[in-house]
């Protein structure tokens, strides 16, 4: 089980410090949401920021792309330090070149689905990644609430891993707080991000409050 808290919820001007303290607080991912204002109607940062993040934390950078046109940035992120990227199914017409792009590179990969997205638009893409990220509200904002219908996508999909003897990890995000992560762990969720939940508040006993929930 794997806590990804996500910096869009962090201060802004001092992401070196946030990211020190989530490390030191036991995170596993740093979750670090880049927005376009295109796919997403927010703006929020480029691989720069995963650039100065880079060297100070040991902490796997969970690059979760929600841009137009992933594919033209794999090799910008490769170099900033990415350790993963995140590529919506949504966002290229062609999500098994753009993974097969991005483990290229040498990153982990991941592929994401909007809530309105059904699991069949991945299925051919399943043995290729390394992490399924199943989105638990419509990407955009931080601090929105949880969508208990996504669900149903989590346990098919990790009955599917099971089926067909994957290793994919499955990941979700958005809402996530110490109630709803128990309902994604039971559905078969390896991964949890959190942002809004993880900062409001002291950032050391919120993610304990979420370890103790999953355990
Ligand atoms: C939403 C982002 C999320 C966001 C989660 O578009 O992908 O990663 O930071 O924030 P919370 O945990 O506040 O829902
Ligand atoms: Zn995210």
């Amino acid at each position: 089980m794997k806590l990804a808290p996500s910096i869009l919820a962090a201060d802004f001007g001092n992401f070196e410090r946030d990211a020190r303290r989530l490390e030191a607080a036991g995170a596993d991912y740093l979750h670090i949401d880049i927005m376009d204002g295109h796919f997403v109607e927010n703006i929020s940062f480029g691989a720069d920021v995963v650039k100065a993040i880079r060297p100070v934390t040991k902490c796997l950078l969970d690059c979760h792309l929600m841009v137009e046109n992933p594919e033209k940035y794999v090799a910008s992120f490769a170099q900033a330090g990415a350790d993963s990227l995140s590529i919506h199914v949504e966002a290229t017409r062609h999500i098994h070149g753009a993974i097969q792009k991005v483990n290229a590179a040498g990153l982990r990969s991941a592929v994401v689905i909007n809530p309105g997205t059904d699991i069949s638009s991945i299925k051919h893409v399943l043995e290729i990644v390394d992490m399924v990220l199943v989105m638990t509200v419509n990407p955009g904002f931080g601090g929105q609430k949880f969508i208990p219908e996504c669900l149903g996508k989590v346990r098919e999909l990790a009955d599917i891993r099971q089926f067909r003897g994957l290793d994919f990890e499955i990941e979700v995000d958005g809402g996530v707080d110490n109630q709803t992560i128990i309902a994604c762990r039971d559905a078969g969720a390896d991964v949890f991000v959190a942002g809004s939940y993880v900062f409001d508040g002291n950032i050391e006993e919120n993610i304990a409050t979420l370890r103790e929930a999953l355990n």
